[in-house]
């Protein structure tokens, strides 16, 4: 990434929306519209949100407020690649389809709008709207690149900016920083809930090699309370994207807390991932007796996912970049670069190796999905007769879980495969020949595993979602999950099923376009 902020400066002082504070938009740019055949480019998801053009990273300010959920992410409008950050915005009525709205964040003079957060001010606690009309909050980093340059440490603050009309425009604090650097040089990605016990917001904020919590009764005015993480779980790279939240045992009382840290370089299968500790908070300190590093997704292509503010008690969403900083400048598409996951559920379980986080994709995508097209049941299949690059595959087997492997191939002789090898215990996916993989040497260099996690449990249903350039691998309603980018040159026609198993209800249905 450093290079990459560096090289932008440039570009950053020729940008003239920088300068802007409030972001203003007239009737007609209110709502963007965009021709239906914008989005059918090559590669183009068509049932993943994509920003309409240009550079997209992170998701940020996700907030399910009046029926709406936000969708807010770092955003680059000049290229399609990373450049000055600014948050784009897209609101759904139900996480699958997306409308594109105005830019909602610009950069300014103290700095450029890194990853954050956002929450509804209900009782005004800011003041920054009225009790009648309370405020929308967004919660960032602020990335001052002119600091960076100059070889300084305190280059990211925490900033706030408020909406008065549901997200449409946007006004910075005038008290900004509201939490100053004092020579940190990775601090940054503020998330913030409301934590009910205390009658306290709680910000979750990642400082290098670990995160720190703050509280405040106001969102101006923050406390440090705790730090968590020097040294627990992954520190192969830096630590970034924190997410706190609680979540019950499912079919149990026990309510635990979860903390998402995302971690570049260092993931399992090389680059960007995504790991989560299990523990308690108690409104001040994050304690966790976990030993293990766990990661959320094995794939390479699940990053910074965060997830929702505002839902019900017993809904937690999350949603992560389908992307990877290792190669996510040089993935093969020209008007837009990057996907976000399918939102996904998350639930939490427990076995006997402990606590475990399955994440799997939201009931809604149910809507969109088709009735099975094709299927078939048996020891060795073959499925052909359509395109299968904008379909969910699922399949069962029957018994126990031995070598399988699952190929789309299409008439260009690309293949990709994914199943398990049972010798080492292992899932996989191998992209090595799924396509396009040369844009970057690392992208097809190798097979990806995820390690069983079978115990009590044992793992006989999976789901397959590809999309134009996606494949997201799902065993046992997300115990196990692989996210990861492809790009074959042409569909997928056939995908055999091979192994020593016996496969039953396998199916094909196909996913409806997300932008008609
Ligand atoms: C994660 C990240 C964040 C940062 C943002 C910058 O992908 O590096 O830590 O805020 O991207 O775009």
């Amino acid at each position: 990434m450093r290079s990459v902020y560096i090289y932008t400066i440039v570009l950053f002082f020729l940008c003239s929306a920088c300068k802007e504070e409030k972001t203003s938009v007239s009737d007609e740019q209110a709502k963007v519209e965009f021709s239906q055949d914008r989005f059918r480019e090559s590669y183009r998801p068509q049932y993943h949100f994509t920003p309409p053009e240009k550079w997209m990273n992170d998701p940020n300010g996700l907030l399910f407020h009046n029926g709406t959920y936000h969708l807010f992410y770092q955003y680059y409008p000049e290229d399609i690649v990373w450049g000055p950050m600014h948050w784009g915005h897209a609101t759904s009525k139900d996480l699958i389809q997306w409308e594109h709205k105005p830019i909602a964040l610009y950069p300014d003079e103290l700095g450029l709008i890194f990853s954050g957060s956002a929450v509804m001010d209900i009782d005004n606690t800011s003041g920054l709207g009225t009790k009648e009309n309370p405020p929308m909050v967004a919660i960032f980093t602020y990335h001052l690149m002119a600091g960076e340059q100059a070889g300084r440490k305190d280059f990211q603050t925490q900033g706030i900016a408020y909406s008065l009309d549901e997200g449409d425009t946007w006004t910075k604090y005038d008290g900004n920083p509201v939490i100053g650097n004092d020579g940190i040089k990775d601090f940054r990605d503020p998330k913030v809930m409301w934590h009910e016990a205390s009658g306290k917001w709680i910000m979750s904020l990642v400082a290098g090699d670990h995160a720190k919590f703050y509280s405040s009764s106001d969102l101006k005015d923050w406390k440090l309370e705790s730090e968590f993480g020097r040294e627990n779980g992954a520190h192969g790279g830096v630590w970034e994207c924190p997410d706190l939240f609680p979540l019950q045992v499912e079919g149990s009382d026990e309510q635990q807390w979860v903390l998402l840290i995302s971690i570049n370089p260092g993931a399992p299968n090389g680059g960007s991932g995504t790991q989560y500790f299990v523990g308690d908070f108690d409104g001040k300190k994050f304690t966790t007796t976990q030993k293990e590093t766990k990661w959320l997704d094995y794939g390479t292509d699940n990053y910074a996912g965060v997830t929702w503010n505002g839902l019900p008690d017993d809904e937690r969403t999350f949603i992560g970049w389908m992307s990877n900083w290792t190669y996510a400048r040089d993935t093969p598409t020209e008007v837009w670069r990057s996907a976000m996951t399918l939102p996904r559920k998350l639930t939490l379980h427990q076995n006997d190796k402990g606590y475990y986080l399955k994440n799997f994709p939201v009931n809604q995508i149910e809507n969109y999905t088709q009735e099975p097209s094709l299927q078939t049941n048996g020891k060795a299949n073959v499925l052909t007769g359509e395109d299968f690059n904008q379909n969910r595959i699922n399949f069962e087997i029957d018994e126990k879980l031995q070598d399988f492997k699952v190929t789309f191939s299409n008439e260009a002789g690309e293949k990709l495969q994914l199943g398990y090898n049972a010798e080492k215990a292992n899932f996989f996916v191998d992209r090595t020949a799924s396509g396009k993989v040369d844009f970057q040497a690392d992208f097809g260099k190798e097979v990806h595993f995820a390690p069983s996690i079978a115990t009590s449990e044992t793992e006989n249903t999976f789901s397959i979602f590809i999309d134009a350039s996606s494949v997201e691998f799902f065993v046992n309603g997300g115990a196990v999950v692989m996210t990861e980018q492809i790009f074959p040159t042409q569909p997928y026609t056939s995908i055999s099923f091979e192994g020593d198993v016996t496969y039953k209800d396998i199916t094909s249905s196909k996913i409806e376009r997300i932008w008609d």
